[in-house]
């Protein structure tokens, strides 16, 4: 069988490692693929499961003579886009440098890919919909409507990518967004992942001083990196195999993936405490939820809806969150 390139940017990332990872597992397996990463700021250090990656390139997605050499010298077949500034915090301080890389450099790859008959996954995010209480599970094709700037940067970034493939009027490429919620699994730092930096919290809460209060409204469902990899290497596998056989108008442009595990910030925290053998009165649950004169309000429950991606055959199941940290975890329980 012939070689493919996958190309994925945000390699040295939380998500983008563990897809480079998925994809070069069967890369070992078949030796259909041959896995490029591109980082930014990371390349030097981008580690895999602990291993050096040898295939990270660095990129800077801002400059488009780049990204167009970069994909005229690799000639990927797949691009699955993983950069992104999806720090709420980072967000709020640069809303111009997050809509350049979430908004118009996503634009400029999808243009670019689909000029050159590239598949290009996008991955997006729940916090494209309101999460209104009474309104989740979110379909693929449900009413969409952020809440922040994170979200709304990351909607427009699916419209933009959505567009130009439509405006390239199919010649050969394709493209769809895969959106995901919440992430946890092996990181570098905890602070990495919204689910992973909890332990932070459970472990100060634990060494006593003034009590942490801890969201215990807002609905989540932590799903694990390394399902998603691999989901985004079947989604690959499938897409390709589908627009090959011209089949491309049966193919969904809009897919949704979610673990179906449903925890509160203060539940995940109490489950932390346990596997640790820490004590958890040191974190308060917070009930409050949103309050209604806030100008911005938080998402209560954006759980996404996997029918979309089911229907196209593809398997949606996922690790179980509470034996995956009690795995992770075992080193430090006390
Ligand atoms: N994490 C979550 O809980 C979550 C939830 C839902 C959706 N998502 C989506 O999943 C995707 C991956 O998120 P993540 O958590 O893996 O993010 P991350 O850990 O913050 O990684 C972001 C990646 O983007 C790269 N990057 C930043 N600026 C760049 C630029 N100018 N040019 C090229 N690359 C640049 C970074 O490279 P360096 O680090 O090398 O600078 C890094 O590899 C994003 O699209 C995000 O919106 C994430």
């Amino acid at each position: 069988m012939a070689k493919k390139t996958v190309l994925i940017t945000g390699a040295t990332g939380l998500l983008g490692r563990q897809v480079v990872r998925a994809f070069s597992y069967y890369a070992a397996d078949s030796d259909e693929w041959i896995v490029k990463g591109t980082g930014f700021s990371r390349t030097a250090t981008a580690a895999a499961d602990g291993k050096p990656v040898q295939q990270i390139i660095k990129l800077d997605l801002a400059d488009a003579g780049q990204v167009e050499a970069l994909l005229d010298r690799e000639k990927p077949r797949v691009v699955v886009h993983c950069a992104a500034n999806r720090f709420p915090d980072k967000v709020d301080k640069d809303p111009e440098g997050t809509k350049a890389l979430n908004v118009e450099a996503s634009r400029r790859l999808a243009r670019l890919c689909a000029q050159r008959g590239i598949l290009l996954i996008y991955i997006s995010t729940d916090y494209v919909f309101s999460g209104k209480p009474g309104e989740a599970p979110y379909e693929a094709d449900a009413e969409t409507g952020p809440t922040n700037l994170y979200g709304q940067t990351k909607l427009d970034g699916e419209k933009a990518v959505l567009g130009e493939f439509e405006a390239a009027g199919g010649k050969g490429g394709f493209g769809v967004v895969l959106r995901v919620p919440i992430l946890y699994g092996s990181a570098e730092r905890t602070d990495e992942s919204a689910v992973n930096v909890l332990l932070e919290s459970v472990r100060k809460a634990a060494e006593g001083g003034s009590k942490i209060k801890m969201d215990h409204w807002a609905l989540r469902y932590p799903t694990n990196t390394e399902d998603v990899g691999r989901v985004c290497h079947d989604v690959a596998v499938h897409y390709l195999s589908a627009l090959d056989a011209g089949k491309q108008a049966e193919l969904p442009k809009m897919l949704q993936f979610s673990s179906e595990d449903k925890y509160t910030k203060y539940e995940i925290c109490r489950l932390f405490a346990e596997i640790l053998g820490l004590p958890i009165d040191g974190i308060e649950a917070n009930t409050e939820g949103n309050d209604p004169n806030a100008s911005v309000q938080r998402p209560y429950d954006c759980h996404l809806s996997t029918r979309a991606l089911k229907e196209v055959g593809i398997d949606v199941s996922t690790q179980d969150f509470e034996g995956w940290w009690r795995r992770e975890l075992r080193a430090f329980r006390k």
